[in-house]
């Protein structure tokens, strides 16, 4: 019987609804609570404790580094490391997406306070700055003015954790009140969704609501492209819709949250990634 682990640091109605398909599969489902693993070089330690691991950590670091020693341990794990290495950073998603003519939003880099500053100012204002690490829109902020732009930086360098020092300064792209996430397996779009609201932040965590959105067309295709950019796997392609150049792809998520989208998409997406994970196990 194929073994499917289900990595959490906490178990959300997404990790129940992996399980629950996997089981209902044939497969045996192994929740891992990676809060609890024990890991180590030693002989005796680390058996495989599954055939192929869906890494679902809500910390980046906890996921990563536990993924880093499943592929230690040759276990598939959905993402590879090097994706979720990636796809964790937004600094590093934007250059993938750029350099493979994905469509994406116009993006400065500073790796001061200073620099930042003087990146505001010769650009101008409006700009968004987003923290490189982190999800359901914390820290993602409206610069209008000067202003805002000291007030920011002022707090990155009282907190001044290595991350403070990276300063991400996007456009603000002139949306509607809505964003789209869809959701693609080994490249192929498989679901997708509008998330509207009244906010500067669309989330669903900060109370985005979810519409039904078609997945076909330039959409799915611009999601694949994102997708091969970044090295595929199981993704969350979020895009917003410019008038003038179209959709153009903001973030690419590694542990992708599917409960707003399985209530309006038609497609069984718990069943699909464990499919695909059942696909990844070494013959
Ligand atoms: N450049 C932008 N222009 C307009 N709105 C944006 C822009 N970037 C982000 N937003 C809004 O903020 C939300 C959160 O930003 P995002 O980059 O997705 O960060 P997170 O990883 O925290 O979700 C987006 O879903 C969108 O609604
Ligand atoms: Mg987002």
């Amino acid at each position: 019987m194929t073994r499917i682990g289900i990595a959490y640091d906490r178990l959300r109605t997404e990790e129940k609804m992996l399980l629950r398909a996997a089981r209902s599969m044939g497969c045996e489902a192994c929740p891992i609570d990676v809060k609890t693993v024990r890991a180590g070089t030693g002989d005796g330690r680390g058996a495989a404790p599954a055939d192929a691991v869906l890494e679902r950590c809500v910390s980046y670091y906890r996921g990563l580094h536990y993924t880093s020693y499943l592929e230690f341990l040759g276990v598939p794990v959905i993402n590879r490391f090097d994706v979720a290495s990636t796809c964790g950073n937004k600094m590093f998603v934007s250059l993938l997406l750029k350099k493979r003519n994905v469509p994406t939003p116009e993006t400065d880099f500073a790796f001061s306070s200073g620099a930042a500053l003087e990146a505001l100012e010769s650009a101008g204002y409006p700009k968004v700055i987003k923290p490189v690490v982190g999800s359901w829109g914390r820290g993602v902020m409206p610069l209008r003015d000067r202003d805002a732009a000291d007030a920011v930086i002022e707090i990155r360098t009282v907190t001044d954790s290595p991350l403070d020092r990276i300063y991400y300064l996007q456009e603000v792209v002139d949306r509607p009140p809505r964003d789209i996430r869809v959701i693609t397996i080994d490249h192929e779009p498989v679901a997708a969704m509008y998330r509207s609201a009244d906010g500067f932040r669309t989330n669903v965590s900060a109370g985005g609501a979810p519409q039904p959105c078609e997945h076909t067309g330039d959409l799915g295709e611009i999601a694949s492209r994102a997708s091969e950019a970044v090295g595929g796997g199981i993704l969350g392609i979020d895009m917003m819709e410019d008038p003038v150049r179209g959709v153009l792809v903001h973030e690419v998520n590694n542990t992708v949250e599917f409960r707003g989208i399985s209530e309006v998409a038609d497609a069984d997406i718990p069943g699909m990634m464990v499919r695909y994970a059942v696909s990844c196990v070494r013959k």
